[in-house]
């Protein structure tokens, strides 16, 4: 009787056994292939993070039209090259100095350089060599705004670090809005609801301090005034502080390096449409694929796979990808994205057109504006090489020329060169559309477009920047997983923050 009872409970365990088993195994089954659309920073991070969590028998294919790279561009001039997009990188991006270290890459320290700010007649602002005499100046113009803003960013700052730790404890976010609000709470919220001009009058900041300060900011990062929202507004205003750097070689060797590390097939090709199709399994039953439809120099392709990230804006004018039956259907967004164009010259500015007339002391080599409609750029500033020149060349070009930056809206005409630029011989232009045209209250594209199709480009409706792609990356190569996998504890979790300080 007894044994018969054990019989009949190792039976009954056996059964429920089996049943988990056969229950965790189907749930457990690894993806076959991910497409990553899209090899910018924010797919060729995604490429990176995916394989981290996938596992090295997953097959990831990256589709791209253009450049890996994107927006990371240099542009050749003269034998040089030139960061022409994202070009500088905040010391606290952690997830881009990461990249960098485990790439084997260098960093490039920026040119040290004088800033004036010009308001279309004159410079309402100019440093000085003399570390003291900018103290004075700033304390004289501004009071302590300088210092309030310091401790702004700052604020922002330290709730924006949360991040790393809630990505090493592997927690992901299903919508931008959870992930900012899991950072910041309902402070981050607001800012994206207002302008950065009304944020800053509501911390006190004087309207001096935002006209002549705020705003050149705002035009030289995403040529765009105070009218943008208030996170984008800190996201910029931190560009301004110091130990900024950039990617010797070029920012692009870094999505080059993540493409490589993470063992991507990378397809040259242009992906047009995508939808979701059911396929018999040998084993009987059934699985449901995405089938994306791409174009190459060879001629149209097709492909099928379980998961999808898309790494790309989706407006039409960027990437015009069609989502084929999709109910509820999946649109592109109709955000507007600003255009900007980057323009090289090499030459000697016109110190008389900045109201400098001779004889005068034009030390300033990063010239930035205020908000005069009368003005047809955003800002000028001198740039140096992405790769340092060797000695002999370098002395050789110790006393000639500078590489100038020009950021405007429009291209340049010929007459605006020659009003800029006394001389000039070589001019190259590289036109974008840049990031988004900002304008809060934001609403944020979903990360979840479908089942089993992430968007990393969300996050960029909130702030565009190398490291918000990055971050944004890591956490749909962690949403994708989890969901996958069925971890729901792993997805938009509340207070984190505490949580954390207890598992520690
Ligand atoms: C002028 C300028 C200055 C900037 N300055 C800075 C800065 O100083 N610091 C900073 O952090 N950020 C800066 N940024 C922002 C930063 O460059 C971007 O936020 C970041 O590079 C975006 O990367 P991404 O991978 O998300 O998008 P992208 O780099 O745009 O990558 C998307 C890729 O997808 C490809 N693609 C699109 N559609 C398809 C398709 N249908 N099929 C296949 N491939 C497709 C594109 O060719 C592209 O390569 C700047 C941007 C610009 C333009
Ligand atoms: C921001 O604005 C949206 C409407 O655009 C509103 O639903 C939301 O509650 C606002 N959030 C905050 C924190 O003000
Ligand atoms: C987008 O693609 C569709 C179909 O492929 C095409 O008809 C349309 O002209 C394209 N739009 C743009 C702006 O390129
Ligand atoms: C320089 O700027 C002045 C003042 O705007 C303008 O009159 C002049 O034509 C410009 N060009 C040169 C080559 O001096």
């Amino acid at each position: 009787m007894k044994q018969l009872a054990g019989l009949m409970v190792a039976f009954w365990l056996f059964l429920v056994g089996s049943l988990r088993a056969g229950v965790a195994q189907e749930l457990r089954f690894p993806p076959n292939r991910i497409a990553v659309v899209g090899a910018g920073i924010g797919g060729s991070s995604a490429a990176y993070f995916l394989r981290q969590k996938f596992g090295k028998h997953v097959q990831i294919d990256l589709f791209e039209k253009g450049e890996v790279g994107g927006r990371l561009a240099t542009v050749d001039m003269e034998g040089g090259q030139y960061e022409a997009g994202g070009s500088v990188i905040h010391p606290l991006n952690l997830h881009m100095k990461t990249f960098v270290k485990e790439l084997g890459l260098s960093v490039r320290a920026p040119s040290d350089s004088l800033v004036g700010i010009h308001n279309g007649e004159d410079f309402v602002f100019q440093e000085s060599h003399w570390f003291i005499v900018n103290i004075v100046k700033m304390l004289w113009r501004y009071g302590l705004n300088f210092l309030r803003m310091y401790m702004w960013v700052e604020d922002m700052l330290d709730k924006f670090m949360r991040i790393y730790r809630y990505q090493t404890f592997d927690y992901s976010f299903s919508t931008t809005e959870s992930l900012l609000h899991a950072l910041g709470g309902n402070d981050f919220m607001t800012k994206l609801n207002v302008t950065v001009d009304e944020a800053l009058q509501r911390a006190g900041f004087s309207q001096k301090f935002i006209d002549e300060i705020v705003t050149p900011a705002m035009r030289v990062n995403y040529n765009q005034g105070v009218k943008i929202n208030g996170f984008v507004g800190a996201v910029s205003l931190a560009g301004t502080d110091s130990g900024l750097w950039s990617v010797e070689g070029g920012n692009k060797l870094v999505c080059t390096g993540l493409v490589y590390s993470s063992k991507a097939q990378l397809i040259q090709g242009t992906v047009t449409s995508m939808q979701e199709k059911v396929r018999p399994l040998k084993s009987g039953g059934t699985v449901k694929l995405y089938e994306l439809s791409y174009e190459t120099s060879a001629g149209p392709g097709l492909e099928m796979y379980d998961i999808v990230v898309i790494a790309t804006p989706l407006n039409k004018d960027v990437s015009n990808i069609s989502f084929l039956g999709f109910n509820p259907p999946i649109h592109t967004f109709s955000k507007r994205y600003q255009q900007t164009v980057a323009t090289f010259v090499h030459g000697q500015l016109n110190s008389s057109f900045f109201g400098c007339s001779s004889p005068c002391r034009f030390e300033v080599s990063e010239i930035l504006t205020t908000d005069n409609p009368k003005l047809f750029f955003s800002s000028v500033g001198a740039v140096s090489p992405v790769k340092a020149k060797s000695e002999s060349e370098a002395s050789q070009s110790a006393e000639s020329l500078k590489v100038w930056k020009v950021f405007s809206p429009e291209p340049l005409t010929k007459d605006q060169l020659d009003l800029l630029f006394k001389s000039h011989h070589a001019v190259s232009e590289k036109k974008w559309l840049a990031y988004p045209l900002y304008s809060p209250p934001e609403k944020m594209p979903p990360v979840i477009l479908h089942d089993r199709i992430y968007y990393v480009n969300s996050i960029e409706l909130a702030a565009s920047a190398m490291e918000m792609s990055a971050i944004s990356a890591k956490n749909v190569a962690l949403l994708a997983h989890h969901r996958w996998y069925g971890k729901d504890g792993q997805i938009d979790q509340e207070d984190l923050t505490e949580r954390l300080k207890s598992e520690l």
